[in-house]
């Protein structure tokens, strides 16, 4: 995908600053320098996104079941710090708060603030952040688990981007990457020929994890469920 210039504009929730206030949630990355073809892609994903934001949770009605089974396969405990990398109208971010439990902390992050304005209105149990997974404002090894739905065939730079959410996890923290639908029906649905050079193939996606840190422990790709989980490497 193609992404356009971005100022990044991120708005933060009490529970995000509250995050910050104790040492978990760093700055860095809410201004950092980012090149304009990254910038560019950037903003062509927002776009892409704002003017879907409105009516997204209705047009997938039925996919709560399979986020629960998802966040369920990411074996969170009570007291984790969970990202929600490209949250959206954040449809996952109240079972990964149930997950964690009142002890634990729950950050969705998105790049579109129309997306996360959705969220903010249902989804208020979780720190909000407007940023960009590619430079995230969070200090190395500081989440226990990342869980990342329908994100990264958004990812502008995915080896990049894959190594930057293994910073930010604690050796032995866990990665689901998620769709509620499988690879041949997400393909079947937008209208095109799934090539194998798709990133989320099994056979691309194992060493493109693990040149960024992380071990693929499960794969299912099944018209009904897209799951890879990984775990950071040490
Ligand atoms: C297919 S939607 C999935 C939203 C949500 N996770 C869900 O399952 O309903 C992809 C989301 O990723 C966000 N996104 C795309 N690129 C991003 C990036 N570089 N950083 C943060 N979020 C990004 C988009 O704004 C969008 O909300």
């Amino acid at each position: 995908m193609t992404y356009r210039a971005e100022q990044p504009n991120h708005s933060r929730t009490g529970e995000a600053e509250r995050a910050e206030r104790v040492g978990r949630v760093g700055r860095a990355g809410l201004t950092g320098n980012v090149g304009r073809d990254e910038r560019a892609e950037r903003e062509q994903a927002r776009e892409f996104f704002a003017v879907r934001a409105a009516d997204w949770d209705s047009r997938f009605p039925d996919d709560g079941p399979r986020y629960a089974e998802a966040v369920a396969a990411l074996g969170l405990a009570s007291g984790d710090f969970v990202l929600d990398a490209g949250c959206g109208t954040g449809r996952a971010l109240p079972r990964l708060r149930a997950a964690v439990g009142p002890e634990g902390t729950v950050l969705g992050l998105d790049l579109t603030p129309e997306m996360l304005r959705e969220a903010l209105a249902h989804r208020a149990e979780a720190g909000l952040v407007n940023g960009d997974v590619c430079h995230l404002p969070l200090r190395d090894g500081t989440l226990d688990a990342v869980f990342g739905a329908g994100l990264i065939s958004h990812l502008p730079d995915p080896p990049a981007d894959l190594r930057e959410l293994a910073r930010v996890t604690r050796p032995g923290g866990v990665l689901a990457l998620f769709h509620p639908i499988g690879r041949a029906a997400l393909a079947a649905r937008h209208g095109r020929e799934l090539t194998p050079d798709d990133l989320r193939a099994e056979p691309n996606l194992r060493p493109q994890l693990a040149a960024a840190g992380w071990r693929l422990t499960h794969y299912t790709d099944t018209d009904d469920r897209y799951l890879a989980l990984a775990t950071r490497s040490s």
